[in-house]
């Protein structure tokens, strides 16, 4: 399962990065105003900072509009992926951008029957929302189990990007899943290497390191 951050802090994925384990970067327009910065100025620092995909979302809502916005997005490094929302206007805009060789990004999915229209329209990615299911007491992963059945039922390539990952529980029951990649902040990131058994054996471990006088270098 690849792993994207979803952020659009730059401190944040640069210590990240450095574990190896960030395959790509995911912002929205809220992400941008928690930064502070200009979407096209950050955005081009991530994807100088990051090889893999990096998601940047239009803010137009007619299909000509967001075509023309993902085509300028698309301008800023050949690692973007063009977020569009799943709407019909959205759905339009990707047949156009996946079409002229663009990674696009479907957003804000909720249903199994969006999701198929999104691999219709040639999407590289569809991100459906687990947290904001959860919100409303419906089970989120439910939702990522029926569009992994409805994919590969018709061999759709487009990949399935969980998001609104709130939890490190959410990530590992997507992997358990076969989704194809999630997107997490990176607090919930970091927290995925913590255990407390692994924190009491490292510290019994060395203390009979110091004990042992163990020297290796
Ligand atoms: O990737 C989508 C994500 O940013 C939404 O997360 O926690 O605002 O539902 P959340």
């Amino acid at each position: 399962m690849k792993f994207f951050v979803d952020t659009a802090e730059i401190d944040a994925i640069a210590e990240l990065n450095d574990t190896g384990m960030v395959d790509g970067v995911t912002t929205n327009p809220s992400l941008i105003l928690k930064s502070g910065r200009d979407i096209l100025e950050v955005t081009k620092e991530i994807c100088d900072l990051v090889d893999g995909p990096v998601s940047a979302e239009v803010v137009a809502t007619d299909a000509d509009d967001m075509i023309a916005e993902g085509r300028k997005l698309a301008t800023i490094a050949d690692n973007i992926a063009v977020k569009l929302p799943l709407t019909w206007d959205g759905l339009k805009a990707c047949k156009v951008l996946s079409g002229e060789g663009n990674m696009v990004n479907v957003t804000l999915c909720f249903s199994g029957n969006q999701a198929l229209l999104a691999a219709k329209a040639g999407a590289t990615f569809i991100s459906p929302f687990i947290g904001r299911l959860d919100d409303m007491s419906i089970d989120g992963l439910d939702l990522i189990e029926d569009i992994r059945t409805i994919y590969d039922n018709y061999g759709f390539e487009t990949q399935i990007l969980a998001a609104s990952i709130r939890s490190v529980n959410h990530v590992q029951d997507c992997a358990k899943i076969g989704a194809d990649v999630m997107t997490a902040p990176p607090d919930v990131i970091k927290k995925l290497a913590g255990h407390p058994l692994t924190d009491k054996g490292l510290e019994q471990f060395l203390k009979d390191a110091a004990k042992a006088d163990i020297k290796i270098v």
